[in-house]
């Protein structure tokens, strides 16, 4: 690994909130998805294109969304949330500087287009990169440069500057960047005549914010070959408009099901997000029936090692390595992760080899795909022996997705375990913890100090 052990435990960690863990029982019973986390963050974003209302339904109540509510109402937004309903309403940007929130969130660089387009002018704070990677915005930069954004970097942050407006152009993504691709259609909306994305992200929760957007009033084409083609208009329009389920919660839920040999039925999850995964879980010896409101998950058979390759949609998604890495402990034989999305996201492993897996990190490319990262020594494979029988531990969550890896692991190994770090988690999973007791996990979140 590239950092020494970012999930080591110091003194202090009892002095935020953290989980107690009480694993190795199966897991049964119904979860419901919530929105998801990386369209509805985008869509609040979308929301400051309008000095008209937005409402979101389906709107996750996590650590994620309350940051990119906060970063609008420094901006001039006014927003409630009431349940899981978002209504935000920006009448007049009051602010064009968006104040660093929380080094984790890459979202104020989205706000960029926005802001050139009501205000003429942006100030973003420069994001560094993070456990999983330095996480460059290289991609994003150029496009709103080619859209017309003179871009001057400063100490700590970016200052953007429309002079002349913003106007349509040809963006050429060299890799289809989810937020770059978010980031051109946000700033190319309102721009004067046509943009292509060619190379753009196709992930569910971009087709889902350009839904909106075109209820807003956008005129955006999806052709063929990962291209895109927004015609800029006048004006857009407020609107209502319900956020896709998260399919990373489904794949989170289906691994729990599958690692602790339980059986959950995780409603609204949408076959037509997980065709890759659902594939991946069958071949692995994982069970799931498709029904009216979702899919339930289940294991019958020894579960098999399989070797799986990271991708962008449609192929499996980066944000399932984790969970299904945990599943792949359990399984008998060999597996092996070649990771192509992030070239550092194998940290978490080490805390799983704490606690009895034998997990193996390493630099080559272990796999087919085209990989940005060959011959370049990131630490992007990982070579999985099983079955291991994972044994309790005390742990720290590094990033969001590590830590439901560490969540699926605890519950998996018969015991108590401790979970420090959560906030990462509560960053993208709702009420984590009352939605897998109701499903009978062992959790509870302790106040500091308890
Ligand atoms: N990249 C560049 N230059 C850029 C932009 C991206 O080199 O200008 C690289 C990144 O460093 C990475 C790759 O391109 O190696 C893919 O990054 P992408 O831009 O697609 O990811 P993102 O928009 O930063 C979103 C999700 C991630 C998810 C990825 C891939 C949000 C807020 N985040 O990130 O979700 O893993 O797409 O699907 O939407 C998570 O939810 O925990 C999470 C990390």
């Amino acid at each position: 690994m590239k950092n020494s052990p970012a999930t080591a435990i110091s003194r202090t960690d009892n002095l935020n909130e953290f989980f107690t863990v009480r694993g190795g029982e199966p897991l049964e019973g119904e979860i419901r998805l919530a929105g998801a986390k990386n369209a509805a963050t985008k869509m609040t974003v979308a929301s400051l294109l309008t000095h008209e209302e937005i409402i979101l339904k389906n709107f996750p109540q996590i650590g994620d969304t309350a940051i990119t509510i906060q970063l609008c109402k420094t901006l001039g937004s006014e927003a409630t949330v009431r349940g899981s309903t978002l209504r935000i309403k920006t009448p007049q940007i009051k602010n064009v500087q968006v104040t660093s929130l929380s080094r984790r969130n890459r979202i104020p660089i989205l706000a960029i287009g926005p802001l050139l387009v009501r205000a003429g002018e942006a100030r973003i704070p420069i994001v560094g990169g993070d456990q999983i990677g330095p996480r460059p915005v290289d991609m994003h930069l150029k496009s709103l440069e080619a859209l017309g954004a003179e871009i001057i970097t400063e100490r700590n942050y970016y200052r953007a500057l429309a002079p002349h407006g913003l106007h349509g152009t040809n963006v050429n993504l060299r890799y289809p960047s989810v937020g770059a691709t978010e980031n051109t259609i946000l700033a190319a909306v309102l721009a004067k005549g046509k943009t292509v994305i060619e190379n753009a992200a196709v992930e569910p929760e971009v087709i889902d914010l350009i839904k909106l957007l075109q209820n807003m009033g956008a005129i955006i084409e999806l052709g063929a070959n990962r291209r895109i083609c927004i015609e800029g208009v006048n004006h857009l329009h407020g609107s209502e408009y319900k956020i896709l389920p998260d399919r990373n919660e489904a794949v989170s839920f289906a691994c729990l099901a599958v690692a602790t040999n339980g059986n959950i039925f995780v409603r609204e999850a949408v076959q037509e997000h997980l065709i890759t995964f659902l594939n991946t879980l069958r071949r692995i010896g994982g069970e799931y029936e498709v029904l009216e409101n979702g899919i339930r998950f289940w294991r019958t058979n020894k579960l098999k090692g399989l070797n799986i390759e990271t991708d962008t949609h449609p192929g499996f998604m980066t944000d399932w390595q984790q969970p299904l890495l945990v599943v792949l402990t359990q399984s008998e034989g060999d597996s092996l992760i070649h990771e192509t999305v992030y070239e550092d996201r194998f940290h978490y492993t080490q805390d799983l080899n704490l606690m009895g897996a034998r997990i193996k990190v390493e630099n080559e490319c272990r796999g087919i795909l085209p990989c940005r990262f060959k011959n370049l020594k990131h630490p992007h494979s990982a070579r999985i022996s099983g079955p291991t029988e994972l044994q309790p531990a005390k742990i720290k969550v590094p990033d969001l997705r590590a830590g439901i890896a560490h969540l699926i692991a605890t519950l998996t190994a018969r015991g108590e375990s401790t979970i420090y770090g959560i906030e990462e988690i509560d960053r993208g999973y709702e009420h984590i913890d009352e939605r897998l007791r109701s499903i009978g996990a062992g959790i509870k979140r302790m106040e500091p100090n308890q």
